[in-house]
């Protein structure tokens, strides 16, 4: 039995599998309408979200199974005491697979390993989004055609953007990829996502302003200040307008640069981006649902 808490549980070649299966889904969902009848998804979430949640129960029900949850911690046994490892062994009991997201980092493996069912981490404090993850580069893939070989901007928080860690794990085993970080000083990457791209010898530099920058990208990855991790109110005030990507910004980009985001957004990409054919963030969320379909029914071994 498999479990998913980081996109790297996954080899590069079983990634490819994933994404050919998500890539059929897309043109024959009817195929796959079926194939999950008589399973369950539990969804148990102790942090907010709108786009995961759902894109996993959407993904479950689309594939002809149901789903059972929560959606907040505190209408779970969790607000009278209960451990993430007892709720994990009671929900095996129910379910036959779990995407579980936590504000604690590395709850999900906790869960994992006292689980009887399969696990995938939905997102666990500001450490890993393994699905987010597989969304982004599903997203690329179809879009651009391939995962190696561009230049890649990664935007805002990128000391505590989880999506942020999961991706560049996740882009770090492809050929031909360049890192541009953009952050303010208090938000750069952790030092030990540095410390990886060093001993890999990964091109990658750190700049704060995207106006300098933004002719090159061939990607460009906008992320929210992540709020709900700060220690003070005032540093996140400070610190949340820092970027705003607008039409005049747009206009120093590369025709053909892609605009990605996980959501939600915030301040950080001004609405009349929207309309812009680059920007591509609700594709994205698109791509989600297929990607998790895929993901089901590949740690359900129904493929
Ligand atoms: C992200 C998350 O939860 O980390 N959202 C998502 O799942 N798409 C990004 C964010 O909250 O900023």
């Amino acid at each position: 039995m498999r479990h998913l808490m980081n996109p790297m549980d996954f080899s590069v070649e079983e990634l490819d599998k994933l994404f050919d299966l998500a890539a059929d889904i897309e043109r024959d969902p009817e195929k796959y309408a079926h194939r999950c009848a008589g399973k369950k998804l539990a969804t148990c979430f102790y942090e907010p979200s709108t786009r995961t949640r759902l894109s996993f129960e959407t993904a479950m029900l689309n594939l002809g199974g149901s789903v059972i949850g929560f959606s907040d911690a505190g209408s779970s046994s969790a607000s009278k005491g209960e451990s993430v490892s007892d709720t994990i062994r009671v929900i095996s009991c129910f379910a036959d697979i779990c995407a579980m997201r936590h504000p604690k980092e590395g709850a999900p493996m906790v869960a994992a390993s006292h689980s009887s069912i399969p696990v995938i981490n939905a997102g666990d404090g500001g450490h890993q989004h393994p699905t987010q993850t597989l969304t982004d580069l599903l997203t690329i893939r179809s879009l651009k055609g391939r995962l190696n070989d561009f230049t890649i901007g990664i935007c805002g928080d990128l000391k505590f953007g989880r999506t942020v860690h999961s991706l560049v794990n996740a882009l770090s085993r492809y050929t031909g990829i360049k890192f541009v970080f953009i952050s303010p000083e208090e938000l750069r990457i952790p030092g030990y996502l540095r410390e990886k791209l060093w001993e890999n010898a990964l091109s990658f530099e750190e700049v704060i302003r995207l106006e300098d920058v933004m002719s090159k990208l061939d990607l460009l990855y906008m992320t929210r200040v992540q709020r709900e991790r700060f220690f003070n109110e005032e540093d996140y005030v400070r610190l949340k307008d820092f970027y705003i990507l607008n039409k005049a910004k747009m206009a120093l980009a590369k025709p053909d640069c892609l605009i990605l985001h996980p959501l939600p957004r915030v301040n950080e990409i001004s609405v009349e981006v929207d309309s812009d054919p680059r920007a591509v963030y609700f594709k994205q969320v698109q791509y989600g649902v297929y990607v998790r379909m895929a993901l089901i029914l590949t740690l359900l071994e129904l493929v």
